[in-house]
């Protein structure tokens, strides 16, 4: 596993991590004995970055997160989580300093710890981007010990662009991937050029970079691609990248043609990703072991060729960028 410098953190993380969402929920029935088979098969095969939040399962990810870690003893992964939705209403106004300790205190007890390495802003409303005053909190926050760094989620370019503005601000939680170029754009060079941290969500856009989602797939209720398809719930964009399903079909058997001998289009999916030199770390969810050990062999699969991206552009521009590029 091929390892970054965490942007300006003294931490070092192999550069494909694991996606704790699905082991909270939101995403079917994925039993605890699946969850924990899937992060000790991810840290088995080389992760030490791990990505969750406090309300993935109401903190069920966080826990089990933290019962894995305590079994396997040794050196700690790096672990990010995320605050924010637990707010009802999501506001700008309760991005405040009394409730973000709320919240930080709870992960701290889920994640059995006493300092977290990195509180994430959980996409929150883009009106809490332009108070300093929030970002100052998270900086007294900072100084108690009870977080090491923070960062923020995002959903678009321009909210990325704007938290980095914040010198305490070490990282950005952005979708990138073969469906969402856009933050390569201008963003990435930004974050670049002030050494800030890039993770990479959603890189198989929910499945779908996969090739084994059909047009007759069916989803549980409980999983987001179903209850999510038209943003019922949360960002349209966190289901399937926001890329409708019949034109992600369409190019996902373009790129099929693409993927080169040895690998498999998800493989291809995060390798793709990594070609960019500012990505830090890539998250793919897992529900299972096999899932995850194949995400942490997409590290070492060889460098794709100029050709190979250029068609994997050409892709992008005819079938994608014109349903997603300007709205994200
Ligand atoms: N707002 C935010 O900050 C936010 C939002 C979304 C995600 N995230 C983070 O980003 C992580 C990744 O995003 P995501 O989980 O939404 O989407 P993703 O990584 O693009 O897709 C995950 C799904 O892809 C399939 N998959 C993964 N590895 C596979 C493999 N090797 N072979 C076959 N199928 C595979 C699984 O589908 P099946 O379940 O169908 O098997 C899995 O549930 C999350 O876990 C979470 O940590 C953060």
């Amino acid at each position: 596993m091929k390892q970054h410098r965490f942007g300006k953190l003294p931490f070092v993380v192999g550069d494909v991590g694991f996606g704790a969402w699905q082991i909270g929920g939101s995403w079917g029935d994925v039993s605890e004995a699946d969850g924990r088979a899937a992060l000790n098969a991810a840290l088995d095969a080389g992760m030490t970055f791990i990505d969750t939040a406090d309300v993935y399962g109401d903190g069920r990810s966080e826990k089990i997160i933290a019962d894995v870690l305590k079994a396997r003893g040794g050196t700690r992964p790096m672990v990010a989580t995320k605050a924010g939705r637990r707010l009802n209403p999501h506001t700008a106004d309760g991005y405040n300093k009394a409730n973000l300790e709320a919240f930080i205190d709870r992960s701290l007890k889920n994640l059995a710890t006493d300092s977290l390495d990195l509180v994430q802003l959980h996409c929150p409303p883009v009106e809490a981007l332009y108070r300093p005053e929030l970002f100052a909190a998270l900086d007294d926050i900072q100084k108690s010990g009870k977080i090491k760094s923070y960062g923020v989620s995002v959903e678009k370019v321009e909210e990325a662009l704007k938290a980095i503005e914040f010198p305490g601000v070490v990282s950005i939680q952005i979708i990138y991937n073969l469906f969402r170029q856009r933050p390569a754009d201008l963003f990435f060079k930004e974050a670049k050029r002030k050494n800030v941290a890039i993770l990479a969500r959603v890189p198989l856009a929910s499945g779908l970079l996969t090739g084994k989602i059909k047009r007759d797939t069916k989803f549980a209720s409980d999983d987001h691609r179903n209850f999510n398809r038209h943003g019922e719930a949360f960002d349209v964009g966190e289901t399937f990248a926001g890329v409708p399903l019949e034109t992600g079909l369409q190019a996902v058997e373009e790129l099929k043609k693409l993927v080169p001998a040895g690998a498999g289009l998800a493989g291809f999916a995060l390798r793709w990703i990594l070609m960019n030199d500012a990505v830090t770390v890539v998250i793919p969810g897992a529900r299972n072991a096999q899932q995850a050990k194949a995400n942490a062999a997409a590290s070492d699969l060889a460098p794709l060729s100029a050709e190979t991206m250029a068609a994997a552009r050409e892709i992008y521009d005819r079938l994608i960028a014109p349903l997603v590029h300007q709205r994200w």
